[in-house]
């Protein structure tokens, strides 16, 4: 990195459609659902936007570029594993995370009663404290994609410090 500051930030949202036959696996936990979202890996939609925010922060490109859906190493892949992988890139580059805030947007089922383990499970993956780790759920008021229960979506936003 040319010029080295204390602090960087990072940005990262994902998309994928609902699809029945599927597990809803959000920060690495299953979700009891009648339907779970569509990917070549194992579709983690929280995990991707996080993912993609640490890799933002330090500049490092995005998800399909580190781990692209057209490899069969990723086919059903644990999506924590691309995330303990990001968090390595970012470890290199001389950056620890602070903290990480996050939104599912998802119409149905309700989330709110899986909020700890998911918090609990993406800061063990990422090294830090569950209070380090903020994940929001959103309805989309019944409109657009999100809203017809057709996808789901996450936002990721992380703060990286200097180590
Ligand atoms: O989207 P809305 O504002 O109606 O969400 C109300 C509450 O429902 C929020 O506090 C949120 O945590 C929760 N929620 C949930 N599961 C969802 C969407 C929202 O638990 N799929
Ligand atoms: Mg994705």
């Amino acid at each position: 990195m040319s010029e080295v500051r204390p602090l960087r930030i990072g940005q990262g949202w994902d998309v994928h459609r609902i699809a029945t036959g599927r597990k809803l696996i959000l920060g690495g936990i299953e979700v009891p659902s009648e339907f779970g979202l569509e990917g070549h890996s194992d579709a983690d939609v929280l995990s991707h936007a996080i993912t993609d925010a640490i890799l933002g922060a330090v500049a490092l490109g995005d998800i399909g570029m580190h781990f692209p859906d057209t490899d069969p190493r990723w086919k059903g892949a644990d999506s924590l594993v691309f995330l303990r992988h990001v968090c390595g890139l970012a470890s290199e580059a001389g950056y620890r995370i602070v903290n990480v805030d996050s939104t599912v947007i998802l119409e149905r089922p309700k989330l709110k009663d899986f909020r700890l383990a998911i918090r609990e499970s993406l800061a063990g993956c990422m090294g830090l404290p569950p209070d380090c780790v903020s994940v929001k759920f959103k309805t989309a008021e019944r409109v657009g994609p999100v809203g017809e229960g057709r996808s789901a979506e996450a936002q990721a936003v992380v703060l990286l410090e200097r180590i």
